[in-house]
């Protein structure tokens, strides 16, 4: 199967501003089609925007090619856009009558087994199903703002919710890269808005009494709990703050401070015109230096970066990515590399901003990460997976000659290629060339000797035939075609001898 041959299902998205725009951005990304209504006359404009910022971004987080872009369309009614869709996301504004009004027209027109969301970050699945033709049919899957990178998806069913439906929307947020939390009881806001406004009401607090400011108040998050809650949540960092006593001798230590006037508990300070002043004025003192769309870029940047980190951990969000690569990898690579007349494509990548030196130029060490990364897609291309590493074979690395022709800059969508020169059941001799998307032009080339080991030994020791003959087959394709012009050359001889 290749990246085409994939099926295109197709998202309706009801409702295109900040965060139905981030749906359909996420959808798109990973070779839905999607249709959006939104009556609003920017709508397109504004979806454009948006898909801008993600395509720079999301493409960034996986270490697998994503699928082919799918198709976006601009319906003018809701029974055109969600005809023949299997997911239809309700992303309009928070209001629960305009909600039931647009779910009626929805279910209208929606096929009976398409799921219906709801992004509704406070209304409760019950409030949501109220009057509806097929209660069960909506449930609420409430993202986090910029959808198409932030993987948690809520997914809340209510009492009349089918666990059916429940796995089925599950699958289908996971193969767009998301995590699914399913919240098991319907509550007001499901679960991490209950935190986030407790944490927002004293922030209004703090602001109301001249304690702190916007800026101090961000710096307070953002330097210290906000780095710790990022990659451990609550209870597990508190854990850590238990010691060798763990988590009981943390209650008991800090739970008396529960009794003290630490917090303002649920008071709320009056929103008067004069504190919602206060608060834009020293919001605008703090980021009014940057557009909107700067600030989204730059949150975007630091979202891949810090996204990146946990994922080479293979820790907390990081672990969906990895997932997510796996998940990909089965839809797209299980072609196994056969001959097309020309040198194997293997990985699609985009430049990070991480990789960039004083120049603003991929640095020299990314060039060999992504050369190595090229390998691993090689030796799966050619069936030998995890499983062939984990029973304890390998191929090392015995000699490398890198080429550096020209320069690429942050964001430049890249892919990569191989060339088997020759393969025999401990000797693999390739030639790498990385590529500029753009133009084709060769960037950097890598020529390499590998040598296939057994681990246990640590000695190098022959391939079964089983397990080279795809190799072979692909090397035999390859000696069809002309041997790259420096493959064999020393370092700094200009030409062949
Ligand atoms: N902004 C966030 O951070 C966030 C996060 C998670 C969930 N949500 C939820 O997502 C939903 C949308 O929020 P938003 O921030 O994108 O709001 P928004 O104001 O940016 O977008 C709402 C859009 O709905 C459109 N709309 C209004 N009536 C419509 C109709 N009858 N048919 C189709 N479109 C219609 C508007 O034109 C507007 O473009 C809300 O339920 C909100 O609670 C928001």
């Amino acid at each position: 199967m290749t990246a085409s041959a994939v099926s295109r299902q197709e998202a309706a998205i009801i409702g295109g501003g900040v965060i139905g725009g981030g749906w359909a951005a996420r959808f798109l990304l990973h070779g839905w089609d999607v249709s959006v209504f939104d009556p609003h006359p920017d709508t397109a404009q504004r979806i454009v925007e948006i898909l801008d910022n993600a395509r720079k971004s999301l493409p960034a987080l996986a270490d697998v090619p994503l699928p082919p872009e799918g198709d976006v369309t601009y319906a003018d009614t809701i029974a055109a856009a969600v005809t023949g869709a299997s997911w239809i996301q309700e992303s309009v504004s928070e209001d629960l009558a305009l909600k039931h009004a647009v779910l009626a027209e929805v279910q209208e027109h929606a096929e009976e087994d398409a799921i219906i969301g709801s992004s509704t970050s406070g209304f409760k699945p019950s409030e949501l199903q109220q009057g509806a033709s097929r209660p069960s049919q909506i449930l609420v899957a409430h993202p986090f703002n910029p959808v198409y990178l932030l993987p948690l998806a809520e997914v809340v069913a209510g009492p009349a919710g089918d666990n059916k439906q429940v796995e089925r929307a599950c699958k289908s947020l996971r193969s767009v890269g998301m995590h699914p939390l399913v919240v098991r009881n319907e509550i007001d806001a499901h679960l991490a808005d209950r935190f986030l406004e407790a944490v927002w009401r004293e922030g209004l607090w703090l602001i109301n009494d001249d304690v702190a400011t916007t800026a101090e108040i961000d710096d307070a998050i953002r330097f210290g709990f906000g780095l710790r809650w990022a990659q451990m949540g609550m209870f597990e960092t508190y854990r850590l703050a238990g010691g060798e006593e763990g988590m009981a001798h943390f209650i008991r230590q800090f739970g008396p401070c529960l009794q003290w006037p630490w917090t303002k508990l649920t008071d709320v300070p009056e929103l008067t015109e004069e504190l919602v002043q206060k608060i834009a004025q020293q919001s605008d003192a703090q980021s009014g230096g940057h557009s909107l769309r700067e600030l989204e870029a730059i949150r975007d940047r630091n979202l891949v970066g810090i996204l990146r980190v946990l994922k080479e951990r293979d820790w907390g969000a990081g672990q969906v990515l990895n997932e997510h690569d796996r998940f990909l990898r089965e839809q797209v690579e299980e072609a196994p590399a056969v001959d097309s007349g020309a040198p194997l494509r293997l990985l699609e990548l985009t430049v990070l901003p991480a990789w960039i030196d004083y120049n603003g130029h991929m640095t020299e060490f990314r060039y060999v990460q992504v050369f190595s990364d090229s390998c691993e897609a090689l030796l799966r291309r050619v069936g030998m997976h995890d499983e062939y590493v984990a029973a304890g074979n390998s191929w090392y690395t015995a000699e490398t000659h890198n080429q550096f022709f020209d320069e690429v800059a942050v964001n430049e969508p890249m892919y990569s290629t191989v060339q088997i020169l020759f393969a025999d059941p401990k000797r693999l001799h390739v030639f790498y060339r990385l590529h500029a998307a753009e133009d084709d032009r060769v960037l950097a080339t890598l020529e390499a000797m590998y040598l296939h080991v057994n681990m246990e030994s640590g000695r190098v020791a022959a391939a079964t035939d089983a397990a080279i003959a795809p190799l072979l087959q692909l090397a035999e394709a390859h000696s069809r075609l002309e041997k790259p012009e420096s493959a064999g050359r020393y370092v700094g001889q200009r030409k062949q001898d």
